[in-house]
């Protein structure tokens, strides 16, 4: 949540900071904003809105070689002018940018800043004034710098520059991302490689608790105890064309279009030289040395989480739990003599699963991060990574993570165990269902018209497999086209929520279970006899007649990768209809860095 860049080198600053920034829009659009060193002082530029509005204002003609930017997800103080960043201190001389959460702000200002008038409502205007403030006592502003970050208690990734000090970017990391890298003529910094990819693909990891003073020909970082830290450079396996839409008028239809070759992918990368499926043998030790796995996960990631146990209990007879990272914290479980955790997450940032890890970490037991992001927090944390192998998703909906989640699970779960399916061959066939149903997009376009165009609600139900797919679909329609909807088990409906049945009110059932197939049918009929508008979707071999979409036959276990994709079809259609914007919707962000 909100995106930093930061350049300093020989070219002109401006247009790689607003690159840069268009590349970190997926982390927040609130607000946005850059500041310049131009020799005679810092000038700064920000506005409420998106970084396309921010272009419009910025003046190019603003000569600077120096500057900073961010792109914000606002977490203290509304959306607007005042409260954007970069932020400056009450003279002007330090100007700063900042992603995460300082938790002790309101008592910094009270022990050190009771006589500055502040000027917006944020907590990263503490920072600023407070090494303005600290400047005057010490020597420099790297010790001020350092200072403050001492006194600082929470996340940070901050970019900082000094009026007195042009030839210098101040920057900071504790608990939120944050990359130098290294180019030619230049240094840059920002949330993720990808803004920067434009001028070097060679980066330096920034550790917790570091700060780093960046010249246009060098990098010094430092622990904040002073000690200067040595870290070699690594190459981002990233290719800017993953990055583009293209011709696609959406990050999210693209995405759902590569999810056949997403599976085929990851079948790829884990098979085996004898062409067998297989999983890194120090994590297949890790899975087979636990008597339970748990595992953490968030939104999309927590209902990949809840297919990935009954692979896990099938395949390999490893019991699991699945939980909600952000409660996990408060309420940890009794845990099994030999736990073993396991994060699911596509960024690979998102705090409320870091939190977990944290303290698991701290209680010795072995973690696995199954990730989109290689080199993301969790996994660079965690003691094994499984990747994802997705590429780059930039719509805040997940759903080719989502699919590969699925298909990784099963994988994982399947080398731990000793089954008969075979796996390899069933991918391939869902890989193939999966381009199918996205072959049908005009089909689901209709089911959109016809059942979603006045509603303020919908409802999606299934059974089994299904019930997790339909939590699945209600969180994407939600999410993208703002209409009210849930996700229910077949049978918890008439345990309350029928009451919310009204005549024409939308409800989506999955029917791919062959065992639950005739209870779910039963459901849809007590809610058709309420008034509800039904749509089924089936699959090849348990379809009926009036079903109104089915799906090609995959092995039932293997549904999930095939059922979910109506269903992000049907919500990327409703967001268009609704004329939401489909890759960024409003009050999200796709890497969700607070607690
Ligand atoms: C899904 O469409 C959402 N954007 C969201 O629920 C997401 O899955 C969740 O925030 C977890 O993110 P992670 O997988 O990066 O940890």
């Amino acid at each position: 949540m909100c995106g930093i860049t930061g350049y300093i080198g020989e070219q002109q600053a401006t247009p790689v900071l607003l690159e840069g920034l268009k590349k970190l829009e997926y982390r927040g659009y609130d607000s946005a904003g850059i500041a310049l060193q131009t020799g005679q002082g810092v000038v700064v530029c920000k506005e409420k809105g998106r970084i396309a509005d921010l272009t419009k204002m910025v003046d190019l003609n603003v000569q600077s070689t120096a500057g900073i930017g961010h792109t914000r997800w606002a977490t203290h103080g509304v959306p607007d002018r005042k409260n954007s960043h970069p932020h400056q201190s009450q003279s002007g001389r330090f100007t700063l940018v900042h992603n995460g959460v300082i938790e002790n702000y309101l008592q910094l200002q009270r022990d050190y800043l009771q006589e500055v008038e502040m000027i917006s409502d944020t907590d990263t205007e503490v920072i600023v004034q407070l090494i303005e403030k600290l400047s005057s006592e010490e020597v420099s502003t790297e010790a001020a710098f350092r200072k403050a970050l001492t006194l600082l208690h929470g996340s940070y990734a901050i970019a900082m520059l000094d009026e007195q000090d042009p030839d210098t970017l101040y920057i900071a990391k504790n608990r939120s991302p944050l990359l130098v890298g290294v180019g030619a003529d230049c240094r840059v910094v920002a949330s993720d490689a990808m803004a920067m990819l434009q001028v070097t693909d060679q980066f330096i990891e920034l550790h917790d608790e570091e700060m780093v003073l960046l010249r246009k020909d060098e990098v010094k970082i430092f622990t904040l105890g002073g000690e200067r830290m040595e870290r070699a450079l690594y190459t981002a396996q990233l290719d800017q064309s993953d990055l583009e839409k293209g011709t696609y008028p959406h990050y999210m239809l693209k995405e759902m279009d590569e999810q056949p070759t997403v599976i085929r992918k990851i079948v790829d990368a884990y098979s085996n030289e004898s062409g067998k499926l297989s999983i890194d043998s120090k994590v297949l030790q890790a899975f087979k040395g636990a008597d339970r796995l748990y595992i953490i996960a968030a939104g999309t990631s927590y209902h990949a989480g809840l297919i990935g146990k009954q692979y896990f209990e099938k395949f390999a007879g490893i019991p699991v739990e699945v939980h909600i990272s952000s409660e996990f914290g408060y309420n940890m479980p009794l845990l099994s003599k030999k736990p073993l955790f396991l994060f699911i997450t596509q960024s690979g940032e998102t705090a409320d699963s870091r939190q977990v890890l944290v303290k698991v970490k701290a209680l010795g037991y072995p973690t696995v991060t199954l990730t989109n992001v290689q080199g993301s927090t969790l996994s660079r944390e965690s003691d094994h990574t499984l990747l994802l192998h997705a590429g780059p998703e930039i719509a805040v909906a997940s759903t080719k993570a989502y699919v590969a989640q699925v298909a990784v699970l099963a994988i994982c779960a399947y080398a731990c165990g000793e089954s008969d399916l075979e796996l390899k061959k069933e991918l391939s066939i869902a890989a193939n269902a999966i381009q199918t149903v996205l072959d049908s997009k005009e089909d689901v376009r209709k089911v959109v018209e016809e059942t979603l165009t006045d509603t303020r609600n919908a409802f999606f139900i299934g059974r089994n497999l299904d019930f997790y797919v339909s939590l699945e679909g209600a969180l994407k329609l939600k999410e993208i086209s703002y209409i009210q909807a849930e996700g229910f088990a077949g049978g918890e409906l008439k345990h309350g929520t029928i009451a919310l049945i009204e005549e024409g009110t939308p409800v989506f059932a999955l029917a791919t279970q062959r065992d639950v197939s005739p209870n779910i049918r039963g459901n849809v009929k007590e809610v058709t006899a309420r008034g509800a508008k039904t749509s089924i979707f089936s699959i090849e071999g348990i379809q009926e007649e009036g079903d109104r979409f089915v799906l090609p036959h995959v092995h039932e276990l293997l549904t999930p990768l095939v059922a979910v994709i109506p269903f992000q079809l049907i919500s990327y259609y409703a967001a268009l209809q609704r004329e939401c914007d489909v890759d960024q919707p409003r009050n999200l962000a796709k890497s969700v860095t607070v607690e």
